[in-house]
């Protein structure tokens, strides 16, 4: 436990009382001679002399050294109140790394309130401990300095989000948990009804047409800390709940929309740390995949895309001959070994790539014209030269071009790749990122917003899938061509990044019903189908419904960011393990067979999960 009052200076413990009458992380030397009484857990118990024993006594404020005078039982984890005095370490006894590092409680009384057997894992430290014992023992693991600091900084992140929206005139409104299906791309948990054999709820992959039902009832601007739930494969940045701020508002322009949401998370940056936040940026889709090879760019570092395309046109290397040439330069790197390159090449392969292309950027001295040459490089005409063996067939205004196009420096490894656009630019992105990306903590935030994203992805079989969901509004510029070249239509649709992750989406919407039919006719939804899963929003559209636009922001990504964590189980207190499990409770379990007759529900005993529950022998709860 750091003992800091919190990020940005907060006070955050709130006045102590019941059994308590202070706080153990905020005894400060101002307290000396004080008389306290604390309630906590021992984190440690270290003899001093014959009776006298050193109690770390541990709250959620942080951690203050107790001493001890008494042949009471005591142990790491039993639960404690102590009575005692403040007083100032002796000299040269501080610790500068606790906040009451110069302060300790004596003559101490101490009441054991719960005895408490030897913990499965240390508490006190970073342990590299087993996902799979963490969470068995959440409530174990949920008493580390990181999980206490990960949930607080959460409710101050939520706390803050709300701050803004409220200050910015929304109203939040909570929406049914227990909805109908939503095409928004995720697969849905669904909940039998009891009282209606065969039929079922679902559960609702986000607020999104409830909210867009609050604007045609006149709500104006909404929000909520929204509940949403997809059965999806699990992720670092995914889980089958997890919590949005859904935004939703009236009359509103997308600049608009985009201005209410950089508020609100900027207004979280600034709780969670004191560090300076730059403004959010702004890059169309097609800038972003140009620069970045990918829509969630991570703007925190260099290493962008150089396309080449131009330059190793006319270079005769057939390996370079494609639609289009992207690539990195990655800084004083030019010694790489050649296994690594071969490693490299290889994973451009995983990626999708024929090859990788590498350049060793070297000085063009006379002197290493000779070896040069003999490695099959060109000596450039002015300081810089290219090393590697495709580099050979290269003429020197070619090199010349990509020196130029890269911004290359002597010392520097350029990496390309030659294909599809798409391919090429997906793969280096990746590269650049595997490369060059800072881990998540390092540095200040970096928010980006992506604009102007197509309205259809090109599916599987050629056909068009909505890139964000249907409900988003094309371009206005565009709609002509939603018949005859739907893949190319522009949406007025926007997400917001940060540090490489999607933090949220949203769009302008459809409100018309007739276009809401037209982009269903696209996505080849029939009349009917499109009347009978969404026949309630495209009826709502019926009685006046006002232009509207919104957003989610993913809060369980955001707060995972600000806390410089890289998976977003370490910001909820109670996750499912990668596999869909909880192996603390459980769950997901059989039910009785009283239960599901009374649901209608029929189990068949095929398929993997049949007897066992995914927890594994572990998975009962303790
Ligand atoms: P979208 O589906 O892009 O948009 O979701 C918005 C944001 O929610 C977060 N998110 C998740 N977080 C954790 N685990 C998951 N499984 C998960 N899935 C999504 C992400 C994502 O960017 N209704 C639209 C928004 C709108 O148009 O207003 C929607 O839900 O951070």
């Amino acid at each position: 436990m750091t003992g800091d009052a919190g990020a940005a200076g907060e006070a955050r413990d709130g006045r102590p009382f019941g059994l308590r009458d202070h706080w153990c992380g905020e005894l400060r030397l101002a307290d000396e001679g004080a008389p306290v009484r604390l309630c906590g857990w021992v984190a440690r118990v270290r003899a001093h002399g014959s009776h006298l024993r050193f109690v770390d006594l541990r709250d959620r404020s942080g951690i203050v050294q107790c001493v001890v005078d008494t042949d009471a039982d005591l142990r790491s984890e039993y639960v404690v109140a102590i009575s005692g005095t403040v007083g100032a370490r002796p000299e040269g006894t501080s610790n500068p790394n606790l906040a009451t590092g110069d302060v300790e409680v004596r003559d101490c009384a101490v009441e054991v309130l719960s005895e408490a057997e030897p913990p499965p894992f240390q508490l006190d430290e970073r342990a590299e401990v087993d996902e799979a014992t963490r969470l068995r023992y959440r409530y174990l693991d949920l008493r580390r300095d990181r999980m206490v600091a990960n949930l607080r900084l959460r409710a101050s992140v939520m706390s803050a989000l709300r701050r803004s929206m409220e200050r910015q005139g929304f109203t939040e409104v909570e929406t049914p948990l227990l909805w109908t299906p939503t095409p928004e791309g995720a697969r849905e948990f669904a909940v039998p009804s009891r009282l209606h054999h065969g039929s079922f709820y679902v559960l609702p992959q986000s607020p999104q047409i409830a909210k867009q039902l609050l604007m045609v009832g006149g709500m104006d601007r909404y929000y909520q800390m929204a509940k949403c739930l997809r059965d999806e494969d699990l992720r670092a940045d995914r889980q089958f709940e997890f919590t949005q701020l859904d935004v939703e508002m009236s009359f509103a322009t997308q600049q608009d929309v985009m201005a209410v949401v950089s508020d609100a998370v900027l207004a979280a940056a600034a709780v969670a740390s004191d560090r300076e936040v730059p403004p959010v940026a702004t890059l169309t889709w097609q800038e972003s995949m140009e620069r970045y090879g990918t829509d969630k760019p991570d703007v925190r570092f260099g290493m962008e895309l150089a396309d080449l395309t131009g330059a190793v046109a006319a270079s005769g290397v057939a390996a370079l001959s494609a639609p289009c040439v992207k690539a990195i330069r990655v800084p004083g790197e030019a010694g790489t070994t050649r296994s690594r390159l071969d490693s490299l090449t290889a994973r451009a392969r995983q990626l999708g790539a024929k090859g990788l292309a590498w350049f060793r950027v070297v000085p063009a001295k006379a002197d290493s014209e000779d070896a040069g040459a003999a490695l099959g490089s060109r000596p450039l005409g002015s300081r810089l030269s290219l090393d590697s063996p495709l580099a050979r067939h290269m003429a020197p205004t070619v090199i010349d071009d990509i020196v130029t196009a890269t911004g290359a420096q002597a010392g520097d490894l350029l990496l390309a790749v030659a294909g599809p656009t798409a391919t090429a630019r997906a793969v280096m992105g990746q590269l650049r990122l595997e490369l060059g990306r800072p881990p998540l903590s390092e540095g200040a935030p970096r928010y980006v917003w992506i604009t102007d994203f197509p309205l259809f992805d090109e599916g599987p079989d050629g056909t068009a899938v909505p890139a964000h969901h249907p409900f988003t509004m094309p371009h206005p510029d565009d709609v002509v061509l939603l018949d005859s070249d739907p893949l190319s239509v522009r949406s007025q649709a926007y997400d917001l990044v940060l540090n490489g992750w999607e933090l949220g989406s949203g769009s302008i919407r459809i409100h018309r019903r007739e276009l809401q039919q037209r982009i269903f006719a696209a996505l080849k939804l029939s009349a009917e189908e499109a009347q009978a899963r969404f026949g309630f929003l495209l009826d709502a559209f019926r009685y006046g419904a006002p232009p509207h636009g919104g957003f989610a922001v993913g809060v369980d990504r955001l707060v995972a960011i600000l806390a410089g964590e890289e998976n977003i189980r370490e910001v909820i207190a109670f996750p499912k393990t990668q596999s869909g499990a909880d192996p603390m409770t459980g769950a997901p379990k059989e039910l009785a067979p009283g239960a599901l007759r009374e649901l209608g529900i029929l189990v068949g005993r095929a398929g993997p999960a049949a007897g066992r529950s995914p927890a594994g022998p572990g998975g009962s709860a303790p």
